[in-house]
């Protein structure tokens, strides 16, 4: 079911390095098939519109940074985030890691917040920072949304972490999402400036990024 009303999808965590850009970039793509995507890369690192500059990607990338320095700068990206809205089935942002007020932000209009988490201890903690921001927003939306997914990402089953992921998440009593494994596809697509489903299609880094991204559709459809 392609859902009419435009649907926000932030991506983040507060660990940095967790794959929030190659999922946000592929979750877009993918989504792409179903409607159109705007994705808002809100790191200053630039990532995502670095991904995006070859004109590969099935989505419009757009630079909207945010500095974790304020009320009205929270105003401002916000709304142009909204002003996207109206030109899009789907907006994806990927947020920047440590920034806590920009996660925060984002949560305020987000439908659906999605966690990458890879299989470390450090990734765990932020986690739990990121989903106390996500209550907070909860509570002060007085509902159920955002809702969340947490995506098991760079997952490597050799390893007992890796085999593990699943169980770990689900103490976070959150949805667990379709996990990601470790793909040196994903890293060369990267370089390619395409998206995992133009570089590798029906590869096992597509197969599972298509999964994700029907779950996130169900989700954010409600
Ligand atoms: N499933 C995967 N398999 C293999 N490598 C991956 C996978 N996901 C991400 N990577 C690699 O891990 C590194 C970090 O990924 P990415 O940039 O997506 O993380 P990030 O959370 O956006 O980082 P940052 O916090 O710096 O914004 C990159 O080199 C990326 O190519
Ligand atoms: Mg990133």
């Amino acid at each position: 079911m392609t859902s009419t009303t435009p649907r926000i999808i932030a991506v983040g965590n507060l660990k940095g390095g967790s794959s929030k850009t190659t999922l946000a970039v592929n979750v877009a793509s993918a989504l792409a098939e179903h409607g159109a995507v705007v994705l808002v890369d809100a790191d200053a690192q630039g990532t995502a519109a670095a991904w995006g500059e070859a004109g590969k990607l099935p989505v419009a990338v757009q630079s909207i940074p945010l500095a974790d320095d304020g009320q009205a700068a929270f105003a401002a990206w916000l709304s142009k985030l909204v002003a996207l809205k109206a030109s899009a089935a789907f907006v994806v942002v990927d947020l920047p890691p440590n920034l806590g007020g920009v996660t925060t932000a984002a949560l305020t209009i987000a439908d659906l917040f999605l966690v990458p988490v890879t299989p470390s201890g450090m990734d765990l903690r932020a986690t739990e920072k990121a989903l106390q921001l996500l209550r907070q927003a909860r509570q002060v939306r007085g509902g159920e949304k955002p809702f969340a997914l947490l995506v098991p990402s760079r997952v490597d089953r050799r390893t007992a972490a890796g085999r593990e992921i699943e169980g770990v998440l689900s103490d976070f009593r959150e949805q667990v999402g379709p996990a990601i494994s470790a793909r040196a596809a994903h890293v060369d697509a990267f370089g390619a400036g395409q998206w995992i489903g133009a570089y590798a299609p029906r590869s096992v880094g597509h197969v599972e990024i298509e999964a994700l991204a029907a779950v996130v559709r169900r989700m954010v459809a409600r």
